[in-house]
């Protein structure tokens, strides 16, 4: 396994943050989406993250806005922008009566 871009923990919220300004259009800058295409990434585990960036970076997922973005981002960027994402606090209400 490469040893880059593997480790959301390794990453930056804070410059994440920053990075996220790109994504916002789509998956909302707190991480809850605004385009019904495009999924929630807030609370999302970051390892996770890193892996789907990674693999739309490398062809293995292949998505037409995505592989575009990924394609320009850098093991760093991904990296950070995994761990701001990671790091929104969500909170979850179950459906009642189950
Ligand atoms: C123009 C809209 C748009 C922008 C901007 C955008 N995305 Fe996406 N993103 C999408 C869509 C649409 C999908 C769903 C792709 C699919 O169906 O495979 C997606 C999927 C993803 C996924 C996979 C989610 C999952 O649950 O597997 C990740 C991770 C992701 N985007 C991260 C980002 C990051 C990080 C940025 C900014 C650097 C970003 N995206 C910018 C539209 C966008």
């Amino acid at each position: 396994m490469p040893a880059a871009a593997q480790d959301a923990a390794a990453g930056d919220p804070m410059r994440g943050r920053q990075i996220a300004r790109v994504c916002a259009a789509c998956h909302g800058i707190n991480g809850i989406a605004k385009n019904p295409d495009a999924a929630n990434l807030a609370g999302q585990d970051g390892g996770y993250l890193v892996r789907q960036l990674v693999a739309f970076r490398s062809g293995d997922r292949k998505n037409d806005t995505m592989s575009l973005i990924a394609a320009g981002m850098t093991d760093s960027q991904i990296e950070d922008v995994s761990a701001y994402f990671a790091a929104i606090k969500i909170q979850v209400t179950s459906v009642p009566g189950q």
